[in-house]
């Protein structure tokens, strides 16, 4: 499957959810995951994301990630209609350690 790092935190754009075919994205507070069984692998999310957040599994050292998606789409909604992103969604695009200043 495919997997939304780190970097869509405090982004969150939202443009993935409107390109889905099978509508697999489940919708935290500050960013959305991408739920592994049910990603079929198209890959037309990945270039939509303005933030480069989404990469494929096969890429390296994404464990941390891979683990967040597959718990968090457990138990975060699904969503499949796309949002304003965050009014300051610019100025966290590509800040480092979003992942423990939100998830830790
Ligand atoms: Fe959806 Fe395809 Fe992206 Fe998987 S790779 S999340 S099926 S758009
Ligand atoms: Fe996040 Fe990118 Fe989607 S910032 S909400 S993965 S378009």
């Amino acid at each position: 499957p495919y997997v939304v790092t780190e970097n869509c935190i405090k982004c969150k754009y939202m443009d993935c959810v409107e390109v889905c075919p099978v509508d697999c994205f489940y919708e935290g507070e500050n960013m959305l995951v991408i739920h592994p069984d049910e990603c079929i692998d198209c890959g037309v999310c990945e270039p939509e994301c303005p933030a480069a957040a989404i990469k494929p599994d096969t890429e390296e050292n994404l464990d941390q990630w891979l683990k967040l998606n597959a718990d968090m789409a457990q138990i975060w909604p699904n969503v499949t209609i796309k949002r304003d992103p965050p009014p300051d969604a610019k100025e966290w695009d590509g800040k480092p350690g979003k992942f423990e200043q939100f998830f830790s």
